[in-house]
């Protein structure tokens, strides 16, 4: 018979079962470690909403270069992470090496991309400008007005959605064990995290204590002082719309091929095309605590800038209008790896990245878990560098 504590006690308990939270376990249980996760409902999260750009490349910002490694090495591993989660959980992500295509609706916009384009070629990275007509040429349903692109073809997507749902599964077969139940607190034995406690009062006990859990990381009760991770919820409003198939025969192509964007009126805008015909539509960006309500402007603002870069999209069934939270942190870059409190772990505060750094974020924290050594590409990211994380 298993005891009654069977499943309570675990190398290694996850707080925060979304991508992150998962591929920590899958990459964790499969360096032998037993693994337990907590979240009442593993497989949700920001990746629900979530559009799943690999944009290392064209969502570089100004002031984030140090986070470009990261990005690139992450966005390198996908291939073949993608083709053994596929082959563990019998089931595909979506991943598209699709490339995409930044364009430029005005002369402003394409002085701004001008500047894009130089800073990519700073940092060595392929991008390559294009005319308006090239780009049209190359995604026929772009705006007569577009005036210059940049393409990249390195940038690719995944199926968030998908992803998550493979990663639960993979976890599962791995033998990892999920508690479906919020938590109510961390559990601190004299100077060491230990666990955590149960909404319902079960106590889980480990002897390495993850917390994956998004916007929420920062929140968690029992968190000593100092120790908090200092993320913050950042809104994003995502809308997913139905493209038409290719008629066998045709002789056209697809509605459109690649991911495009463009920063409209200051605002980032996206359009994601999938292969089974989603195309998602996304985001807004703003900071007003933890509402995820989908407004009327939030839509209206999406709909208006993605009609502006291709403007056939009003023709397209409009299916989902969803929001959800990013967690962002004080540099926009994640925290990895241990913290000032013994015991504790931090995969958080990946901000737009999440899906981007999934790969690299368990291939991280199972190292760390493992061995006590965050691998060098990582340690820029310690969560040691904030010094709200320091003990006072
Ligand atoms: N990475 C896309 C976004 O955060 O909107």
């Amino acid at each position: 018979m298993p005891s009654a504590s069977a499943g309570r006690t675990s190398d290694v308990l996850i707080i925060g079962g979304g991508v992150i939270g998962l591929v920590t376990a899958w990459r964790a249980a499969g360096r032998g470690l037993r693994v337990a996760v907590a979240d009442p409902a593993p497989g949700g999260g920001a990746a629900r909403v979530a559009a799943g750009m690999l944009a290392a490349v064209t969502e570089l910002h100004h002031g984030e270069e140090p986070l470009l490694e990261l990005n690139l090495a992450s966005a390198a591993r996908y291939p073949d992470f993608a083709a053994e989660l596929e082959d563990a959980a019998g089931s595909g992500v979506g991943f598209r090496a699709c490339g995409t295509l930044a364009v430029a609706l005005d002369a402003d916009d394409r002085a701004q991309l001008r500047e894009v384009h130089a800073l990519h070629q700073r940092c060595g990275l392929r991008s390559q400008w294009l005319t308006g007509r090239e780009c049209r040429r190359l995604e026929p349903m772009l705006a007569p007005g577009v005036r210059g692109g940049l393409r990249v073809d390195g940038d690719h997507q995944v199926d968030p959605r998908r992803l998550a749902a493979a990663l639960l599964t993979a976890c599962e077969r791995a033998g990892v064990t999920f508690h479906r139940e919020r938590v109510r607190e961390l559990t601190v034995t004299g100077d060491r995290a230990t666990g955590a406690v149960l909404a319902d009062g079960t106590a889980l006990s480990a002897a390495r204590t993850v917390l994956a859990a998004g916007s929420h990381s920062g929140e968690l009760p029992g968190l000593p002082p100092g120790i908090a991770p200092p993320v913050r919820p950042v809104k994003g409003e995502v809308l997913r719309l139905h493209m038409p198939p290719v008629p066998e025969g045709a002789g056209g192509g697809a509605f459109l091929s690649r991911t495009v964007r463009a920063v409209v009126r200051g605002s980032a805008v996206y359009l994601v095309p999938r292969a089974d015909g989603e195309l998602v539509v996304g985001a807004t960006s703003c900071e007003q605590g933890w509402d995820t309500t989908v407004t009327a402007g939030g839509v209206y603002q999406l709909l208006r800038d993605a009609h502006e870069l291709v403007p056939g999209i009003t023709e397209l069934p409009l299916r989902e209008c969803l929001a959800g939270l990013r967690p962002g942190s004080p540099d926009n870059a994640p925290l990895l790896g241990p913290t000032a409190l013994p015991g504790l772990q931090l995969a958080t505060g990946h901000h737009r990245n999440g899906v981007l750094l999934t790969p690299l974020t368990g291939e991280v924290l199972a190292e760390s878990l493992v061995t006590g050594e965050v691998p060098a590409i990582a340690r820029p990211f310690s969560p040691l560098r904030f010094p709200s994380v320091v003990p006072v």
